[in-house]
Order: C-alpha cells, then structure tokens, then sequence
C-alpha cells in the first residue's frame, strides 16, 4: 500500500518568527491587551492541555466521548462506513481513533498546526491500522480550508470535536463552517459542541481547584517570553475567568498583581494592577443558535445527540 505524507506550507500557515513577533506585539501594545489562544499549545502548554481534559471539573472532553461511545451505532448509520474521515485539529490523533472501528473510514486526513506532534501521532496509527490510508496535513485551517487535489472528494466526513468552534467569535465560526460545507460537498460534518449551561458548572470546568488551568493559562507568558524575549513574571499575573452572558461565552484572562512593566527587544508595555490581558473566549451555543449557524452556513439537515445532563451536543450536520 502506498502511504502519502503531504505537506501544505505557505507563509500564512507556517508563520515564520517574525509573523510571531509583530502579532504578539500587535496584541500587547493594544488598549485592550490580548495574547493569541494559538500560543497557549506549545508542547508543557499542549501537556497541561490534556491534563485539564483529565479533571472531573472539566466535562467538555469527557461528556463528548460519552456521548460518541453510547451512540456509535446510531452516528455510524448516520454518517455511513467507508467514507474519508478528516479530523480538524487532530492532535494526537486519539478522538479520531476512537471513530475507527465503528466509521471504518477508508481515509483518515489528520490537519494540525503542529507538523512535528501529528507525524509522530500519525507513524503510530499507520502500523495499528494498514487498511486505512492516511494523510497528514500541516495546516492553520482556521485562516483558510482548502484540501490538496489527492484527498478524495466523496463521502467525506470533517470531524471537528472538542467544541473548538466555540473558540471563535461567531462570525469567524460561520466562515469556517461555510469552508468545511463547501470543502464537505455531498458528505458531511460531524461537530462538537458545548452548550450553555449555570455559571458554577463553567466556573469550576475553567477555574479547577487543582489550578491546572491556572497553570495552564499563565504558561502562555512562558511561550510568549520565549518566542519574543520579554520578561514576563508570572508570579505578577493570576488566571481570571469572567462568563459574558451578553456574548454567551467564558471569556479567559490574565490579570496582573501590581503595577509592572514588560521589556521585550525594542519595546515595553506598562500593565496597571487589576489590567487585563486576554487570551481566550470559549462560546457556548443552545442547540437553537449552533443548528441556525450551521444552516447560515449552509447544511440543510441535522441530527443531535446529547448527554443526560444537556451539557454537550454532538451533531451530525449534512
Ligand atoms: N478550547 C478549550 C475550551 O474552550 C480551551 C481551554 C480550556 C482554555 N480551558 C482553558 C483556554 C483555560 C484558556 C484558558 O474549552
């Protein structure tokens, strides 16, 4: 059997340093100072990451695989076997795998930022299941979706688990869902989606008393030190979770302790105690708003499974 490894590198997907370096800035030196969700995931961040989807507090991760294991057979009858499963934001691989043996797809497209976690991923799932054809793909689908010519144009299924949709402002959520329909032809999208629920429940899934995810916010200045040089003290900073019930979102933030200032090669930044620095929103949809952004988007049908407790959707959208 023939194994392809593409790679799709432009500028834009790979941004080099420099692009780094001018958007982190761009975000410092704003009024409202934010840092880029995209460089919490460096690899301690990525590991603290998949700590947090370990803690009861944090019910997204487990909630989904609930949902998927209770109702394989009925999403497998739904989606049919045989397909090109393409998994957006594929990480290590292993939600896609968990869909393996009840989808059966004949393709398996694994598409990530990180180029080098997806190979290793990926060496690993060629030897477990040689029936399947796989492809990786490094690439920010978030800025613009377009598959190369060898991936098969039937039966595709886009996998977008995780509720990573909700990291986007809703009318960046539409354009992509636009992309993926029209990426998707005649196939289909099978999405995770976290719905609104009480404040404690988000509160406690994003504030853990373990502070894993505190630890895991505050690691960004970490990856932001690194990648431009500052000289961010995280002692000055504490995570900060604030729920939008206008923008129905967790907005995530870092605020600082005291007044401090950050040097960087070329620039400062002056941060008043109680300034904040943005690093994340995380949407939460009611089964009514995420069906009217699909059909905005252009799928003509859904079919919705849930939890007991209506925390999270999964949705099979065509
Ligand atoms: N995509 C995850 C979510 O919105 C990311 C996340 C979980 C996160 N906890 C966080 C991002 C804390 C920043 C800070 O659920």
């Amino acid at each position: 059997m023939v194994i392809q490894t593409s790679k799709v590198s432009e500028s834009r997907t790979n941004p080099n340093q420099q692009n780094f370096i001018h958007e982190i800035e761009e975000g410092l030196l704003a009024h409202s100072a934010s840092i880029s969700p995209k460089f919490l995931y460096d690899p301690l961040g990525s590991h603290l990451f998949t700590a947090i989807t370990l803690l009861p507090e944090y019910y997204p991760t487990a909630t989904e695989k609930s949902i998927l294991n209770h109702y394989q057979a009925e999403i497998a009858e739904a989606v049919g076997t045989g397909g090109t499963l393409i998994d957006l934001g594929a990480g290590n691989c292993l939600k896609a795998e968990s869909l393996f043996t009840f989808l059966k797809p004949s393709h398996y497209v694994a598409i990530d930022f990180s180029e080098e976690y997806l190979h290793d991923a990926l060496e690993n799932l060629r030897s477990k299941y040689p029936q399947i054809q796989m492809h990786n793909i490094a690439m920010d689908f978030s800025r613009e979706l377009i598959l190369p010519d060898f991936i098969p144009n039937d039966d595709r299924i886009f996998f977008y688990p995780g509720s990573s949709i909700g990291n986007f402002l809703t009318s960046e959520a539409q354009a992509l869902l636009t992309q993926i329909k029209e990426q998707a032809g005649n196939g289909s999208l099978l999405i995770g989606v976290d719905l609104m629920k009480e404040d404690h429940i988000l509160k406690a899934a994003y504030d853990d008393p373990l502070k894993v995810t505190a630890a895991f916010n505050l690691n960004i200045l970490r990856s932001i030190n690194s990648l431009i040089g500052s000289n961010f003290n995280i002692s000055q900073f504490r995570h900060q979770v604030m729920i939008n019930h206008a923008e129905n979102r967790v907005e995530l933030y870092l605020e600082a302790l005291e007044d401090l200032s950050v040097f960087w090669p070329g620039n400062s930044k002056l941060f008043k105690k109680g300034d904040l620095i943005h690093t994340e929103n995380s949407h939460k949809y009611t089964i009514h708003s995420i069906q009217q952004l699909l059909a905005d988007a252009g799928f003509k049908s859904t079919k919705i499974w849930v939890d007991p407790k209506d925390y999270f959707a999964v949705i099979l959208a065509h």
